[in-house]
């Protein structure tokens, strides 16, 4: 039944048959897909599981950890940490770099993952998700955190796992953005969404407008345009979706359009974004590049970002080309003072009028 079918195994082998250790890679990524499956299977029990819930402790951003968070991370950790594939690991749940233990060899990869993205959903079964970026490591030396901090340029591969009605992996190595469904019968990946190509444009926003007051300008602008549909400035109508999950948001992306923003914003000086460079933004960055998509700072492009902290957060404006590269248009119109409807040389950045006196 179902032979010929390519499982996730026989496409790794088939697109990393070229080159020297890519082996290890497609290795890795089997790895990563054990840990997924045992993710997916805590995950789909729910109350059942005795899973949900927060406890007694805080990550190294000041979150209160849920019980899954752990759970999920220590997955990740237990499936990839033997095997001779990777150096070292970081995670959003982890404060340093994880040690991979004496006794178990070293190997040219770095793996940096966020075991659970958009865990505030774990209690109301909504769709959570994890995600990953691999990172070469070529030296035998114990890495230190300079040696993750290198631009998502940089990433050999990357993708993130939706833990939804059907779960899911997509991944790229750099050749295309490709999406497997998990048969739970008999517990194999499965290609059913080769080379996922985001559509140039779409009718389709997400953000949390609750931040709005904290908004810079460009940001106002574009998404009061969206607002005014066929009335305003873009002549059509907009929808809007926010499900707080930004691989439940990515993944709608990449099937079918849309664009996601979690932009730079006053609420916090100390935190210029949301999300996270090294195991949100970045990762997600290149599954949509490779699905022809565009990822942005607002300022730049995302992956060309020079990483100074592990967990650092950077403002993440993704999706659809033309409509992240019209955002970026009114950012960079916006520094140099020629933006409309905000066309006073008086709004620009170096006014007296910033984001919160618009509002
Ligand atoms: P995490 O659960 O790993 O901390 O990440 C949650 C992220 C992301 O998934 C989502 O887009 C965003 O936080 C939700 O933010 P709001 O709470 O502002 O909606
Ligand atoms: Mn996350
Ligand atoms: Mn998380």
């Amino acid at each position: 039944m179902h032979l010929g079918r390519t499982t996730l195994s026989k496409f790794l082998i088939q697109q990393l048959q070229d080159a020297g250790d890519q082996g290890k890679l497609a290795a890795l990524l089997v790895d990563v897909a054990a840990a997924v499956k045992a993710i997916s299977a805590m995950t789909a029990k729910g109350a059942l599981g005795g899973f949900l819930g927060a406890i007694d402790s805080h990550n190294v951003q000041g979150e209160q950890q849920k019980k899954l968070d752990v759970l999920a991370n220590d997955a990740m950790v237990a499936s990839t940490e033997w095997g001779g594939l990777v150096a070292g690991l970081a995670s959003e749940e982890l404060d340093d770099p994880y040690v991979i233990p004496e006794g178990f060899p070293r190997g040219p990869y770095l793996l940096i993952f966020d075991p659970l993205d958009g865990s505030s959903n774990t209690d109301v079964n909504v769709s959570v998700g994890t995600i990953f970026s691999v990172l070469r490591h070529d030296s035998a030396e114990q890495p230190v955190v300079g040696d993750y901090l290198q631009p998502g340029t940089r990433q050999v591969a990357a993708g993130y796992a939706i833990y939804g009605p059907a779960t899911m992996l997509v991944l790229s190595v750099g050749k295309g953005t490709h999406g497997f469904t998990l048969d739970r019968e008999i517990g194999n990946f499965i290609l059913t969404h080769p080379n996922l190509a985001i559509p140039e444009d779409t009718s389709e926003f997400a953000i949390n407008t609750s931040n709005a007051r904290f908004w810079e300008p460009p940001v106002h602008r574009y998404v009061t345009e969206c607002q005014a549909g066929k009335a305003g400035e873009r002549g059509r109508d907009f929808n809007m979706r926010w499900i707080a999950s930004m691989v439940a948001e990515v993944h709608r992306i990449l099937m079918r359009g849309g664009v996601f923003m979690y932009p730079k914003d006053t609420k916090d000086p100390s935190k210029p974004g949301r999300l996270r460079l090294m195991y949100e933004a970045n990762p997600i960055a290149m599954l949509i590049e490779q699905a022809g998509g565009a990822a942005s700072t607002g300022r730049q492009r995302l992956t060309e970002l020079r990483p100074e902290q592990l967990h650092q957060r950077v403002p993440v404006i993704l999706g659809s080309k033309n409509e992240v590269l019209r955002i970026e248009r009114y950012h960079a119109e916006h520094a140099s003072g020629h933006d409309r409807p905000y066309d006073s040389p008086l709004f620009n950045e170096r006014s007296l009028f910033r984001a919160r006196e618009f509002n």
